[in-house]
């Protein structure tokens, strides 16, 4: 259990110039519960065990009407915003449905160009009069390191309240990496789990956020080996490798995706996130074509394999594998909204409630 730490006590340039690593234990509560939830490294393996059965249970009474009355009821006296100014479908609406599952009223904004921002409002400032009126807040930005300096901004005013970082920058994408750690961890249950499997990442590694949380947070389980397919140019992070050695995690850097399909337990597709061009249509030249998923791959995947996604996708798996059993992208997005109902009622202090209303219950 790490040690607690307060992030008032530090100055934003003391917090900022610190490793993740040094920065986790100011992110949870004296109980050892997550607070803020920043980045994919601030989560042990406890953690993620206790979230991944917690989301289980979620899922598993949220089947009950009276269930569903139960959870709905936690945290009905609680407000949540979510402020996301970079386009969402699934983040958005999945922390949307958590939210409604433990009882939140929710409010958005999705647009500065209709908030006070348009006045000459600081990001800073309009984050901090969200805080005046809910009591947590789920950001996406396109701003590595903004959702860090909220979550220090708030814990110096007399309303801190819990940050969630949905996505920032090119950077981290931590509750992405919840998700996709609870889908193998589901889809390998009655396989020994997810230890000794090997994920073969795939696209635009380079600047796929949901990639980068996801290595990091593999870096828990024992004995989990990786191999990343792309092109030169899209090749993941160095620093991401640096911290894969730091935790003798096995990796392969390779451009030919087809020939490592059949040594895979998982497969992970990205889109290419052209969004993040220096030039509009800069990407446009790469060709991706040996970095899609195909009906025809289906059949060098071993039949106990999986097909991953974070989703928006264009041409990375094609629509024929769509219903393979093996596809698990769907499923994967669904998971989202039972990993973050947990997330937030742990955050809540609510979790131990859950977990004895389905002991009693459902057991
Ligand atoms: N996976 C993901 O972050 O999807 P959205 O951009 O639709 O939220």
């Amino acid at each position: 259990m790490m040690k607690r730490k307060h992030l008032d006590e530090i100055s934003w340039e003391d917090f900022n110039n610190l490793s993740l690593e040094e920065k986790a234990p100011y992110l949870v509560q004296a109980n050892g519960r997550p607070f803020h939830t920043l980045f994919a490294q601030q989560f042990d393996r406890e953690q993620l065990d206790r979230l991944c059965d917690l989301a289980t249970r979620i899922r598993r009474i949220s089947k009950h009407r009276e269930g569903v009355k139960f959870l709905g009821d936690l945290l009905c006296h609680k407000r949540a915003m979510l402020y996301f100014s970079q386009p969402s479908s699934r983040t958005f609406l999945s922390f949307y449905a958590a939210c409604q599952i433990l009882g939140f009223r929710i409010a958005e904004v999705r647009d500065p160009s209709i908030s006070s921002e348009m006045k000459g409002e600081s990001r800073e400032d309009s984050i901090r009069t969200f805080s005046s009126y809910f009591d947590m807040i789920i950001m996406r930005s396109p701003l590595q390191g903004l959702a860090e300096k909220m979550a220090w901004l708030l814990s110096n005013t007399n309303r801190p309240l819990p940050i969630i970082n949905a996505g920032s920058g090119k950077d981290q994408h931590p509750t992405q990496a919840l998700l996709d750690i609870y889908t193998l961890v589901l889809s390998f249950e009655k396989r020994g789990g997810l230890a000794n499997k090997h994920i073969l990442f795939c696209g635009d590694l380079a600047r796929g956020r949901t990639v980068r949380s996801l290595a990091l947070l593999l870096t828990n389980y024992s004995n989990i080996s990786m191999t990343f397919a792309a092109p030169d140019q899209l090749q993941i992070g160095k620093d991401i490798l640096e911290q894969l050695d730091n935790a003798g995690v096995k990796y392969e850097l390779t451009s030919n995706f087809k020939d490592a399909i059949p040594q895979a337990d998982a497969v992970y597709m990205t889109r290419i996130q052209d969004e993040w061009d220096t030039k509009p249509g800069e990407s446009s030249h790469i060709d991706l074509t040996q970095y899609s998923f195909t009906g025809d791959d289906l059949k060098r995947l071993p039949m106990y394999s999986i097909i991953m996604h974070p989703l928006p996708r264009r041409t990375e798996i094609d629509t024929a594998c769509d219903n393979d059993p093996r596809a698990m992208y769907w499923r994967q997005m669904r998971n989202g909204m039972w990993i973050r109902s947990a997330l937030i009622a742990t955050n809540f202090g609510r979790d131990d409630e859950i977990t004895q209303y389905y002991m009693k219950n459902l057991k």
